[in-house]
């Protein structure tokens, strides 16, 4: 069986959002028109959600939802340049174009979203430009970023797929392959290696360097997901803990246990550079292991 529908979700203070809701043999997902944002994907076969979302979510105008597959673009973080500009770029708070649906009963539906130049991204950042979000839906869920300068000029930029998986507790979850890699905190602004699997006993705001773009995330020492990225050269690695949580406002008090971020994309050292004319595309495939 199979499906496509348009739905729209509401908040506690009954803001809307647009969405679609797919299912096929092997999954059920929620996509939001803003931001692309893949909200939730089931996978039926395992029976298990790979993302998590909040339930506390805010579907405000301009406002990013928390949760499921943000993408951050033309900027992760602050704005280097001013930091009134929204934090993780504007890509995540507009409202994406649904530019194709197919569906193939060996790999399950394919959505494509594109997001144009226009006058709320030329106020901040003055390029024409045009940006496409692949969706596969199938077994796996893939992610392909094409990003297309269509200016007279270079612009540069740096982006992240800023994942929140769906996990059991924080507390005995672990990333698998950044050993060996140096990474920044963000908490402290120091460098430091990771030696060994990366655990969680407090708030954890990392960017790690150069890596292999293979990593699992662990549940007692079992691998439950599997992340692989194509030419994504930086992980941030963050989950809020306790006080952040707090400040966050969107965030359920004791959610931060139930999730971690583990952010594929290019930030650190340097910006991605796109001359004029150009584009460039970057890949993201995730999926639960089977037990
Ligand atoms: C992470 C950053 O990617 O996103 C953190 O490393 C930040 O510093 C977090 O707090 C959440 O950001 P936002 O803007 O979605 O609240």
């Amino acid at each position: 069986m199979h499906g496509v529908l348009e739905n729209t979700l509401q908040d506690q203070e009954g803001n809307g959002l647009r969405i679609i809701e797919i299912e096929n043999d092997f999954c059920k997902a929620k996509i939001a028109y803003r931001g692309a944002q893949i909200l939730s994907f089931y996978n039926k076969v395992q029976q298990k959600d790979l993302l998590w979302c909040s339930e506390k979510s805010s579907f405000k105008p301009q406002k990013a939802i928390r949760g499921g597959i943000p993408l951050c673009f033309p900027w992760f973080g602050a704005n280097k340049n001013n930091v009134d500009l929204p934090a993780h770029g504007f890509a995540r708070n507009l409202d994406w174009q649904l530019a194709n649906i197919d569906f193939d009963a060996q790999q399950g539906h394919r959505l494509k979203f594109v997001l144009q130049d226009q006058a709320a991204t030329r106020q901040i950042w003055d390029y024409a430009f045009q940006i496409e979000l692949e969706l596969q839906l199938g077994q796996a869920l893939k992610l392909k970023l094409n990003v297309m300068n269509l200016d007279q000029q270079a612009f540069e930029f740096t982006f992240a797929w800023h994942s929140y998986f769906a996990i059991q507790d924080i507390h005995h979850t672990q990333i698998n392959g950044l050993q060996d890699h140096q990474f920044l905190d963000q908490l402290t602004g120091k460098m430091h290696q990771q030696t060994s699997r990366v655990q969680f006993d407090q708030e954890t705001d990392r960017i790690y360097q150069q890596t292999q773009q293979s990593y699992q995330i662990l549940d007692q020492q079992k691998a439950i997901i599997g992340i692989q990225s194509k030419d994504c050269p930086n992980v941030v690695v963050w989950n809020p803990w306790v006080e952040k949580t707090q400040r966050l406002g969107d965030v359920a008090l004791d959610a931060w246990r139930k999730f971690v971020c583990v952010e594929c994309g290019q930030i650190m050292p340097e910006a991605k550079q796109l001359p004029a004319g150009q584009s460039i595309q970057f890949e993201l495939e995730l999926q639960i292991i089977a037990e």
